[in-house]
């Protein structure tokens, strides 16, 4: 949540910063702003998105080889003009941008105002950059070490970047719980909250640590952390292509991350299931392999579409590994005092790796001696750091914030978990585990064809793109598929839509059902397939309009339902890579069709790093 970027070098910092901006827009879009160095300290900023921005600075002088930018989602003040970023402090020589949120900013500000410290938003961050300067002024010391005793003293989270028209040449980057790289290149630094606004410039970086300060003035870049111990900065290079963070000719990043699923479901399976081999092999997990092997429980903990895909994770470890499984919303999880024994291990998952409560949940369970696995897809983020071993989605960067490709990529590599699991476990035979493996590869043809679906789903969303309300049922692997088909609607077209398992309907949604209200079926030919035509039976009974995504060649509910989507066959265990295929769609083409921005959908942000 919210964006940052910093720019120190030879070259005009503000396209860069501003570009970097609109690279991480997708975390949050309240409001904009710029701070640049040029003999002044010049603070440009605006309600709203970066475009508006660029538009009210147009004739301005925006020279500068140095300064900083930051894209806003609000914590603390309404977004506007006063609350966005960056903010100076009280002298007007230091400008700061912090993602985060400083939870003692309130007790702060009233010793603050007890010296006379004047505010002009409502912003801890306001607050963070005026501590900082009352510290240096009353303790007479450098703006590092300053930095460095206000940090010991705020409680929360932040990432932050400070410069000061006293030190022109100096950027001070430090953070807690929320991310920031440091991109190298040739007398010039990049920082930012994740890689995409850097890759264009250089592949050399440093993920910053909790509790680290990192200066960058005349003798380069170096970093200490809280406690002044001085570190060696760990420069890795990124593997990244710049068309993999642009639209590449799609209207949104959605529809092009959609698209891009047979190609993101292949990268992460590429090297890992060669079935002709009768091979899967996950090398991230093999260190602490025998502590999978030898659990009594896996606890999977996450968010939202995360989550979602740790309910598909249930049912395959359940069915194919035979080991107990509970799936914790981390929120709740790292606030209940679980229960967590020797041998119970924990699988977080999480697209971003870096959303706070999952990041909470695990250091919780860490504290009691679990060993934790993640799947995430953002290389080097905090929660892949965090975790004792894990493997990678390799879907690529999602930029559009409501989460598709990640979904199926982290489907994919929780049925490789489940199946190597299984496998060395001997609780599924070679037949079964060869035919999984088989079946694996045709997948991503299988997506392919499902996308091919794309007009008539248009189709069937301008039907009911003017809908009040929805409901998504499905039973076994499709009832996390219809929670996710109704998340996807609810958050990009702001259509109320509720998912459930399509048996606990008679327990109370069917109250709800009329004539207005479509009911969207997931209904593929699988274990529970009667049992699922018999719960269209009774909505078409009392009125409800059903769209049923069916098994191809299925002719029992081209009977009964309104509309019929028909995907391709595949082992029951797999079903979820496939069917939520035209749930995204149509959750896409209805947010389109009632003019919705779904890249950036009201409230939201892709990376959500405050609890
Ligand atoms: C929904 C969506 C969110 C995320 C959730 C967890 O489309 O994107 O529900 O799934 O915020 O985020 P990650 O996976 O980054 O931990």
């Amino acid at each position: 949540m919210c964006g940052i970027v910093a720019y120190t070098g030879h070259r005009e910092a503000f396209p860069i910063i501003l570009k970097g901006l609109k690279r991480l827009e997708y975390r949050g879009y309240d409001s904009a702003g710029v701070a640049l160095l040029n003999g002044d300290l010049s603070v440009y900023k605006k309600q709203g998105k970066v475009a508006d921005l660029e538009k009210s600075v147009e004739g301005k002088n925006l020279n500068g080889n140095i300064g900083i930018g930051h894209t806003r989602w609000a914590t603390h003040g309404e977004p506007n003009d006063l609350n966005a970023h960056p903010h100076y402090s009280q002298s007007g020589d230091l400008a700061i941008i912090h993602n985060g949120i400083i939870e003692n900013y309130d007790s702060i500000r009233q010793e603050l105002l007890n010296r006379g410290h004047q505010f002009t938003s409502e912003t801890d961050t306001e607050v963070l950059i005026h501590f900082i300067e009352n510290i240096q002024e009353r303790s007479n010391t450098s703006l590092e070490e300053a930095v460095r005793l206000a940090l010991q003293k705020v409680v929360g989270a932040y990432a932050i970047v400070v410069i000061s028209r006293q030190n022109p040449k100096q950027l001070i980057a430090a953070r807690k719980g929320s991310p920031l790289v440091i991109g190298i290149g040739k007398e010039e630094y990049f920082i930012a909250s994740d890689a995409t606004p850097i890759v264009e410039y250089t592949n050399e970086v440093v993920y910053l640590d909790d509790r680290e300060i990192a200066v960058i003035n005349n003798d380069g870049l170096s970093i200490k952390n809280i406690d002044s111990v001085p570190k060696t900065p760990y420069v890795q290079t990124i593997d990244m292509e710049l068309e993999a963070i642009e639209k590449g000719g799609y209207e949104h990043f959605m529809l092009k991350e959609i698209f891009e699923q047979p190609k993101s479901i292949m990268a992460s399976m590429l090297g890992r299931v060669v079935a002709d081999k009768h091979r899967l092999h996950l090398g991230g997990l093999i260190e602490y392999f025998n502590r999978l092997m030898s659990a009594d429980r896996i606890m999977i903990v996450a968010c939202g579409t995360s989550w979602h895909a740790g309910l598909v994770a249930e049912y395959l470890f359940e069915e194919l590994a035979r080991v107990p499984v509970e799936v914790e919303y981390a929120s709740e999880f790292r606030y209940r005092n679980p229960i967590i024994r020797e041998n119970d291990v924990v699988i977080a998952i999480s697209q971003s790796g870096e959303t706070a409560d999952t990041l909470a949940a695990i250091e919780l369970a860490k504290s009691k001696g679990a060993i934790i696995f993640g799947v995430c897809n953002v290389v080097g983020a905090s929660i892949p750091r965090a975790t004792h071993a894990g493997a990678y989605i390799h879907a690529g960067p999602e930029i559009g914030v409501a989460s598709t490709k990640a979904f199926t990529g982290q489907i994919t590599v929780l049925t490789m978990m489940a199946l190597m699991l299984a496998h060395r476990k001997g609780t599924i035979s070679e037949s079964k585990f060869r035919e999984f493996l088989i079946e694996l590869e045709n997948i991503p043809a299988k997506v392919e064809k499902a996308l091919k679906l794309n007009d008539q789903i248009k189709y069937i969303s301008d039907i009911f793109k003017d809908a009040r309300n929805f409901l998504y049922l499905g039973r076994g692997y499709n009832f996390p598929v219809a929670l996710e088909g109704a998340l996807k609607l609810k958050e990009i077209s702001y259509i109320h839509a509720e998912g459930y398992p399509a048996a606990e309907m008679k327990h109370g949604p069917i109250a709800l059902i009329d004539e207005e209200m479509p009911v969207v079926f997931i209904a593929t030919a699988d274990s529970s397939y009667e049992k699922v035509v018999s719960n269209i039976q009774e909505v078409k009974a009392r009125r409800g309009q059903v769209i049923a995504i069916v098994t191809e060649g299925d002719e029992q509910i081209k009977n009964i339902a309104d509309y019929v989507i028909e995907i391709p066959e595949t082992i029951e265990a797999l079903t979820p890579l496939i069917s939520v295929i035209p749930l995204q769609l149509l959750s896409y083409h209805v947010a389109v069709m009632r003019g919705a921005n779904v890249d950036q959908p009201r409230n939201l942000a892709k990376s959500v790093t405050v609890e």
